[in-house]
């Protein structure tokens, strides 16, 4: 059976790289989160004190500057891990994980000399099928013809909710209407700029999860993979 390009897209929040992890490990597909090179490289701008505006310096650095994903070992995934991330030769798996990365991110995603950098990459990583890649703009820029995608949302209140769980099981003391906060502003850069910005794709299923939790709607995703699959033989 032919192997399927699955495109998951949504806000901050909405679930995706949990899902999308458990949708690939369920069909054996390769995962890929794209919101993690992003996230690199804003680490690399941050960590050389460059200005989050600065559109050709950080194409440069975009076009110097080498991210890989490869996928966790089991203990690591065990633990939570869904893709290491690898900025250059360092590894960068968890210094990603920080609310001043991910606005520094969405800065530079707002650039579209860097989001054309990154989306090659993109391409290059998931050419050839069998693979779940998550973002904002996998089923409209990225991979404009997967045969699945999906659009994934859940309410502003529970994906922020959602974020602050993780934020306190790391033992980070943001208040709840901080992390709200950041999550509404992100939300209005990424849906709001003029390049790529997130919006559902005419084609993609809309699978809203506030009431769901990730194993219930990583089944279903499945369910609809399945079918497609058929489809497309
Ligand atoms: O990748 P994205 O920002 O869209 O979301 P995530 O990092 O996959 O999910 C954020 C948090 O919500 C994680 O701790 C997930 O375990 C949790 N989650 C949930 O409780 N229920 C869901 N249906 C989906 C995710
Ligand atoms: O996990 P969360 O949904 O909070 O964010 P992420 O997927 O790690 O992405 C971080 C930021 O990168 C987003 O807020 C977007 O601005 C940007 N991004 C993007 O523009 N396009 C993508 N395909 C993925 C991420």
């Amino acid at each position: 059976m032919r192997k399927l390009t699955i495109a998951i897209d949504g806000p901050a929040g909405s679930g995706k790289s949990t899902v999308a992890r458990q949708v690939a490990g369920l069909l054996g597909y390769l995962y890929l989160d794209s919101g993690a090179m992003y996230r690199a490289l804003a680490l690399k701008a941050l960590d050389c004190g460059m200005a989050l505006d600065g559109e050709s310096a950080l194409a440069t650095l975009a076009r110097e500057t080498h991210i890989e994903l490869k996928p966790p070992s089991p203990e690591q995934a065990a633990a939570g891990v869904k893709n290491r991330v690898f900025l250059d030769v360092r590894e960068v798996t968890s210094e990603i994980r920080t609310e001043r990365v991910a606005e520094a991110a969405s800065r530079i995603a707002a650039i579209a000399a860097v989001r054309q950098v990154l989306v090659a990459e993109q391409q290059r990583a998931g050419a050839g099928g069998g693979v779940v890649m998550e973002g904002r703009d996998i089923g409209t820029v990225v991979f404009p013809r997967a045969e699945l995608k999906i659009f994934l949302e859940a309410s502003p209140e529970i994906r922020a909710e959602r974020r602050w769980k993780e934020h306190q099981e790391k033992g980070e003391s943001f208040t709840l209407a901080q992390v709200v906060e950041e999550v509404r502003e992100r939300d209005r850069r990424d849906r709001e700029r003029q390049v790529s910005p997130l919006v559902r794709a005419a084609d993609a299923v809309l699978v809203d999860n506030s009431a769901m939790d990730a194993e219930e709607t990583a089944r279903l995703i499945v369910l609809l993979a399945r079918e497609r699959e058929k489809e497309i033989v």
